[in-house]
């Protein structure tokens, strides 16, 4: 499967997700954070096999590589797609507590919620040639990068920081849950950096082409 009945296949898991929950679930607080949560779990998969394709194209070339770095953008679409399904149910759990889209967020939480907010839309937009061709190659690639980096640490923050509070309260399931995406996530960033060394040792060019070229 890859491109775009990839990321069709990929949105109708997540769709099917969050409509389950809708559907057992009640309507009430405790349903809308819990698709809160599904529905951002769900992305992790396509936003860490997005980051690791370039990583794994340079370390383990072959088939699998190929893949993943044939259907990066596509994999980021769907992320793009579960993130925005989960803004949809944030929308769903502010109408019971509004409290959670900004008086009940710390400054920091704030930055990162709003400022990964604005960088999905924008690795988005500059995924279709219609708006990436205004960019130059290298603000491109700077954008993709940063904006990646900025997601994975988002993501890393909050597991983490679920991860310490089910320690603490002696939660076993969401222990490791959390702790489990927290080392995936740091696990992506190792491979990204043993790729880069890799890249730096044999003087190798980055494998990836310029992401819309891609977009045939
Ligand atoms: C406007 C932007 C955002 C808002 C208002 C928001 C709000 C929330 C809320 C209300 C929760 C549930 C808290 C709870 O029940 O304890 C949550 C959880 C979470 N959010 Fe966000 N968020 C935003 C953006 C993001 C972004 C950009 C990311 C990552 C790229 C992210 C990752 C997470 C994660 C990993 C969780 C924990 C899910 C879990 O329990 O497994 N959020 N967010």
């Amino acid at each position: 499967m890859r491109r775009w009945t990839l990321f069709w296949a990929l949105a109708a898991v997540m769709t099917v997700v969050a409509l389950w929950g809708l559907v057992a679930g009640a309507a009430d607080e405790e349903t809308a954070r819990l698709l809160v949560r599904w529905t951002i779990r769900a992305c992790v998969v396509p936003f860490l096999l997005a980051f690791v394709a370039a990583a794994v194209g340079t370390l383990w070339p072959g088939g699998t590589a190929d893949w993943l770095l044939d259907n990066r953008k596509h994999l980021g679409l769907a992320f793009a797609y579960g993130f925005a399904l989960n803004m949809m149910t944030i929308v769903w759990l502010a109408s019971f507590n509004l409290g959670v889209i900004w008086s009940g967020l710390s400054l920091l939480d704030r930055v990162e919620s709003y400022g990964g907010l604005a960088v999905v839309v924008a690795l988005t937009l500059t995924s279709f040639d219609r708006f990436s061709k205004r960019m130059s190659p290298g603000a491109w690639r700077l954008l993709h990068t940063l904006g990646m980096y900025g997601l994975w640490w988002v993501f890393f923050r909050t597991n983490w920081l679920y991860s310490l509070s089910a320690v603490r309260l002696g939660l076993m399931a969401e222990r490791w849950l959390y702790l489990s995406i927290t080392l995936l996530l740091i696990g992506s960033l190792l491979l990204r950096l043993t790729a880069f060394i890799a890249r730096r040792r044999h003087g190798a060019t980055l494998v990836l082409p310029r992401e819309p070229s891609l977009g045939r």
